[in-house]
């Protein structure tokens, strides 16, 4: 791999900004094939050599997967005139990178958002060949029913002669407003709306948290992000 600027490196892994990059560097913190980095503008190639930050191997990563927890009011794309992004909600450094969202997330959607700037594993992920889970919590105004829950397993079709395949309907209260679980396998526009709005019971709050074998985290707050671990990851390539 080409060899890239050590400042540049460390904050690519989203633990530091540039800013604290260059601090370390300039502290001596930072080792390379185990002599100190003196500037920031000094090169290396990260995936030949040993880098190291306070004693600690940098765990660098060809590719970023960040974990979002999307709020309302951003639209999921890297650009758009109508409105911010969830790229606007992640620092210049992580910006700069290629990140694009998995998917899309309504603009009143909130929840679990993955960036990434590998291509291969995020198309994987939302191939239509591969059916990954995705699990939303929502808010309904009206009774969620047993006939709700047998028609979303059977597969709705939609208004407009669109074919859902089966999914899932958890109720989990029941009442004027209910609240439940839906599992879809597949991510058309506006389907959870769409499927429940048919149903006589439109959204008034969605959330996804879940997609494939990975939760949002609970410990991330709305509009916060962070680095995804080496273990989510591998749950992510076992979907
Ligand atoms: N279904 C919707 O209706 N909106 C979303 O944002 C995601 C799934």
């Amino acid at each position: 791999m080409e060899k890239q600027r050590l400042d540049k490196l460390l904050a690519s892994t989203g633990k530091w900004s540039r800013r604290e990059a260059k601090d370390l560097i300039r502290q001596g913190r930072v080792l390379a094939d185990g002599v100190p980095v003196r500037s920031g503008q000094d090169k290396a190639d990260p995936e030949s050599a040993v880098i190291s930050v306070n004693g600690e191997p940098l765990g660098y990563r060809r590719y970023t997967w960040v974990m979002l927890n999307k709020p309302a009011g951003y639209l999921s794309a890297t650009e758009d005139g109508r409105g911010p992004t969830v790229l606007d909600l992640l620092p210049p450094e992580l910006q700069r990178q290629g990140l694009f969202p998995v998917g899309r997330l309504d603009k009143d959607t909130e929840g679990l958002l993955l960036l990434t700037n590998e291509g291969g594993l995020a198309h994987a992920l939302l191939s239509p060949k591969h059916h990954v889970d995705k699990v939303y919590f929502t808010r309904v105004d009206g009774r969620l029913t047993e006939a709700d829950r047998a028609a979303f397993a059977a597969g709705m079709t939609l208004d407009d002669g669109l074919r859902c395949l089966p999914a899932g309907l958890e109720i989990l209260t029941a009442g004027e407003e209910s609240r439940a679980l839906v599992t879809l396998r597949e991510g058309k526009f506006h389907q959870v709306k769409r499927m429940l709005g048919q149903l006589g019971k439109p959204v008034k709050y969605l959330e996804r948290v879940k997609m494939g074998n990975l939760e949002l985290d609970p410990g991330l707050e709305r509009g916060s992000y962070r680095i995804l671990t080496e273990e989510e990851l591998e749950k992510l390539r076992t979907f």
